[in-house]
């Protein structure tokens, strides 16, 4: 096969690779890459999740974190190593794939560091090697990307065709933002089919169109007029998060659970001991499902107006199907 049609069909496998990144800690890529991709897999979209963080907080999010699942990122990091094809773990939730992240990522600074000494930036381009022959099983993939790394960061940024970053409204997030989009001017010289698929405001408290406009302005200055922005805001909801990550359950399983518990007099007079889940996971869970709608209709915008990757058109029989909102679990 020419290398022409090799890099056409590592483009197409690797067509819906989402990055979900922000140089800033704390804004919400972890919360945001397992809440779509476990209301889609619940939807009956085949789905990944790639874990580039050494903290791994997905697998808290999930609540696979020290079972059989959790190898801390020896996979990943054996396949960067070898150049040999992702073994993804299956299932941590029905269509929900994982390869997870951890503390063996540790060692892949180094080993980035020595092949790009070597052979230059065009060493990121690993992740999307190792990454495309398992991709082409998925409709959609996410990495969650760590912060302040810009090798790892790197890593994604070269998989991926685009690039979802969630920010809060703050100083802090929006610095955040103007550091990606260095590093996405960057990784586009290498991976020129990289584009913005948009940014999510995360854990607002506020709809003030003040700081919405702020925020606004900051993604324009760095990633240009018109950047794609999600109307979409995740609300902020405290107790929500502390029951996801203490459970490992996502916002829409939380609140299925929330919904069955019995009323809180009827707990009272039973003595139930556990602590009650927060009924605000109905929210939240609402909003991820608005956001993965707005994720679904700006891919299938994009697919519309461009060829459709080939490797999906072969393996479904039938092109992308676009939004299906109601089909996103309740
Ligand atoms: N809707 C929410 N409202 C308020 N806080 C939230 C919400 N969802 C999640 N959180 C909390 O916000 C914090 C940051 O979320 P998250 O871990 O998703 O961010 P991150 O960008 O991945 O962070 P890091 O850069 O450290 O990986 C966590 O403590 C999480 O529990
Ligand atoms: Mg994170």
């Amino acid at each position: 096969m020419s290398k022409r049609s090799v890099d056409r069909r590592r483009d197409d496998a690797l067509a819906r690779v989402i990055a979900v990144v922000n140089d800033k800690g704390g804004v919400g890529k972890t919360s945001v890459a397992a809440n779509l991709a476990g209301q889609f897999a619940g939807a009956g979209y085949r789905c990944l999740l790639i874990d580039l963080n050494r903290q791994a907080n997905l697998a808290d999010d999930l609540g696979f974190r020290a079972t059989a699942v959790d190898d801390l990122g020896a996979g990943l990091l054996g396949s960067v190593i070898a150049g040999t094809p992702l073994e993804p773990a299956a299932d941590v939730r029905p269509h929900l794939d994982v390869v997870c992240g951890g503390a063996r990522l540790e060692d892949l600074t180094p080993v980035m560091v020595s092949r790009l000494q070597h052979h230059g930036r065009g060493a990121f381009r690993v992740l999307g090697d190792v990454l495309a022959p398992v991709a082409a099983n998925y409709d959609l993939v996410f990495v969650d990307c760590p912060p302040e790394s810009t090798i790892l960061t790197d890593l994604a940024l070269a998989a991926a065709r685009w690039v979802l970053m969630p920010t809060r409204s703050d100083v802090g997030g929006l610095v955040g933002m103007t550091l990606v989009a260095d590093r996405f001017a960057l990784a586009r010289e290498i991976n020129p089919g990289l584009r913005l698929l948009g940014v999510v405001l995360f854990g607002t408290g506020t709809r003030s169109s003040a700081v919405h406009g702020e925020a606004r302005a900051t993604v324009e200055k760095a990633f240009g007029a018109r950047s794609p922005w999600f109307e979409t805001t995740i609300r902020h909801a405290e107790r929500t998060a502390q029951d996801a990550r203490r459970l490992g359950k996502l916002a829409h399983e939380l609140e299925i659970e929330a919904a069955a518990q019995p009323a809180w007099w009827e707990a009272l007079r039973m003595d139930v001991k556990a602590p009650r889940l927060s009924p605000t996971a109905a929210g939240v869970a609402g909003d991820y499902r608005a956001l993965g709608v707005e994720v679904l209709t700006a891919l299938h915008g994009a697919e519309q107006a461009g060829p459709a990757p080939a490797a999906n058109r072969l393996r479904r029989g039938t092109p992308w199907q676009g939004p299906r909102a109601g089909a996103l679990p309740h």
